[in-house]
């Protein structure tokens, strides 16, 4: 009997490794570690314990994956509640990933070690479960708790991260950095500063602000400071430059999808940036009512996305909408970026909805006058309301 698990290189997905055989009765446990640009030095401490503690490891490379994915949510302008969907939209990209693997090996089954309270349960399983994986969630299964599986992991000769230093349980990938658990699980407590790796403190971003360009091509950004780049090398100097800036940090209460409210803290430059920057260059070039629709779809794909519903069809009818209007959303966006701020302070596209000449004050291309009529009947019914006629 044989298990795929889907690897981090954690406490809680490496005493996987021994419960599946001890507890499930496999006799062969294959790791797998999905790369979509959580620091390299994770994978590579993911790959010595898989190889070191599981039968077989795989390491596969998903970054290039995740930029597309990543594009669609730029489109999308992608947030739940104000969280920039970062672990959500990873998820089930892993998954696939890690079914590939199970395809290959003929698997009997797919492991996950999520606890039961979570959300990334669900967008994981969706996908096993899509193609027919019988799914084992050893720690939700058992109801493990952090104590537990260090003593356990100790008896099966397994070395624990030094639990004191990292009392919070983080995710990261290219797009974002979640720290939850501990201390930050009491929404009273304010985080200290070390929870933050990615983001500068504002106080302590340069004295002087800086200015940078973004351009886009139908809704996807291509140049930094006129300095064409594929995704990955964009999404990770934005990251840079941002988080010197101490731009793109979240500390909110979300509610996840089984309906707990909970307490999470993010990082996320790139994030920030391409998304204010997306946003401002759509208000040159989308109609009022285009905008005004769009919201109503971006709320959806966001919900989506968050609940790990990104194979219902009507994932892909939003996408098809969303690229339709994203095929004029090409110029470039300036922003002033200063001590945790952000601002847009210019912006272009040959598409703008924008005439200079009728809107100035100095100039006399339209005639005022024709206003007249049109200030006769706005608010017509109001006035009627109101009982005041002139
Ligand atoms: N709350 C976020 C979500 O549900 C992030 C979860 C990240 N997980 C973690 N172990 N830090 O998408």
């Amino acid at each position: 009997m044989k298990v795929v698990l889907s690897y981090s290189g954690g406490l809680d997905t490496t005493v996987c490794i021994p419960l599946l055989k001890e507890k499930y009765g496999f006799n062969e446990v294959i790791t797998v570690t999905v790369d979509i640009g959580q620091p390299e030095s994770d994978v590579k401490q993911a790959e010595e314990r898989g190889k070191k503690y599981a039968d077989k490891h795989y390491t596969i490379d998903a970054r290039e994956d995740f930029v597309l994915e990543l594009f669609k949510l730029i489109k999308a302008n992608g947030e739940y509640e104000g969280y920039v969907l970062g672990t959500a939209l990873a998820r089930p990209l892993i998954a696939e990933k890690v079914v590939e693997v199970a395809k290959k090996e003929n698997a009997d089954a797919i492991a996950h070690g999520c606890t039961g309270k979570g959300n990334d349960q669900l967008r994981f399983e969706n996908v096993f479960r899509q193609y027919g994986f019988k799914v084992i969630a050893p720690v939700r299964d058992l109801n493990l708790t952090r104590e537990w599986e260090i003593e356990y992991a100790k008896q099966h000769g397994i070395d624990v991260p030094a639990t004191k230093e990292k009392p919070y349980s983080i995710d990261e990938n290219l797009w974002s950095r979640s720290i939850e658990g501990g201390k930050l699980e009491d929404p009273s407590f304010t985080p200290p500063e070390d929870i933050y790796e990615w983001t500068a403190s504002p106080e302590k971003a340069p004295d002087e602000p800086e200015l940078i360009k973004i351009e886009f091509e139908k809704g996807v950004p291509v140049a930094l400071n006129d300095k064409r780049m594929g995704g990955f090398e964009l999404i990770n100097k934005l990251n840079e430059i941002g988080g010197r800036h101490g731009v793109g940090r979240t500390d909110m209460i979300e509610d996840r999808v089984l309906g707990l409210k909970a307490r999470e803290n993010y990082e996320h430059p790139a994030a920030t940036i391409l998304i204010t920057a997306h946003r401002d260059l759509e208000k040159l070039v989308l109609s009022r009512r285009e905008l005004k629709f769009k919201k109503f779809v971006e709320e959806e794909w966001a919900e989506l996305v968050y609940y790990g519903l990104t194979n219902d069809p009507l994932y892909d009818d939003l996408n098809a909408f969303i690229d339709k209007t994203q095929e004029r959303v090409t110029g470039w966006v300036k922003m002033r970026l200063f001590k945790g701020s952000i601002i847009p302070v210019a912006r272009h596209s040959e598409f703008a909805l924008y005439s200079e000449e009728l809107v100035s004050f100095d100039t006399g291309a339209i005639n005022q006058r024709l206003a007249e009529g049109f200030a006769a009947f706005h608010g017509l019914q109001g006035r009627l309301f109101r009982r005041l006629f002139q």
